[in-house]
């Protein structure tokens, strides 16, 4: 039986994930990496993950159906859940941003970044489409704007350019999906990276096992950022 449950998102994160998880010693069996099973336990059965949708990781965090979790912070600005963030992991990093279409359709990839006006619509709303109705809906009334936040579960760059909204508040990676679909960040919300979050009472009950993750993963982090420094150095030198 596992001494402790720890949720991990799926999808863009998992990797990431997986791989730092790796870098601190802890493993699972790639054959269970690779199979179907949203439940496993790392090689020393200590530790059993579980895989669920970025969403979902703050509520079973918060429920207490996982001890802890890894998911990013965008997703717990989002969820306003109340669960403990003790570490950053300083993986998957990316922003929040508000972005709107270019003036011209190729504006964007040429990296210019005129954009059409932003219309109010008959309501006196800007209608905003987004993954974040609350991180949305808050940035905008702190602005004073009055919006029509239009949710969506993904592929948002599509809403402004086909006329279901007039901008969006999305992720930003890379940019490669604003620019291809004409859109250019007007505005940025906040900066998101993966986070290590911790269930309150767990994080009492299950302090010995809690405090040595952590400690392997705050260690593996330091180690990361060093050689990353290292390199960074080393090509300046070059
Ligand atoms: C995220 C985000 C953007 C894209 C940004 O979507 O919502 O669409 O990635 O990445 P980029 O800046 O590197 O291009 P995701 O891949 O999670 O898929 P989704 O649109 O289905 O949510």
């Amino acid at each position: 039986m596992s001494e402790v449950t720890i949720a991990l998102a799926k999808g863009r994160m998992q990797n990431q994930t997986l791989e730092l998880l790796s870098r601190s010693g802890i493993r699972c069996d790639e054959e269970a990496l690779r199979s179907r099973r949203l439940s496993i336990e790392d090689t020393t059965g200590r530790i059993r993950f579980i895989f669920v949708k970025p969403a979902d990781v703050p509520v079973y965090v918060e429920h207490g159906t996982a001890d802890c979790g890894v998911c990013g912070a965008d997703v717990l600005m989002e969820s306003e859940a109340d669960v403990l963030q003790p570490l950053d992991l300083n993986i998957a990093c990316c922003t929040i941003a508000v972005a709107q279409p270019c003036a011209r359709s190729d504006d964007a990839m040429k990296g210019k970044i005129d954009t059409v006006a932003l219309r109010i619509n008959e309501a006196g709303m800007l209608r905003v489409a987004t993954k974040y109705p609350r991180i949305a809906r808050k940035h905008f009334l702190e602005h004073g704007i009055p919006v029509e936040i239009i949710e969506l579960s993904g592929s948002v760059e599509l809403a402004p350019v086909l006329g279901l909204a007039d901008c969006i508040v999305d992720l930003v990676e890379t940019g490669r999906t604003l620019i291809e679909n004409g859109l250019t960040i007007t505005e940025t919300i906040a900066a998101s990276s993966g986070r290590f979050i911790v269930n309150r009472v767990s994080y009492h009950l299950k302090s010995g096992i809690i405090a040595e993750l952590l400690d392997k993963l705050a260690a593996s982090i330091v180690a990361a950022d060093k050689s990353e420094t290292e390199s960074s150095h080393a090509e300046n030198y070059k």
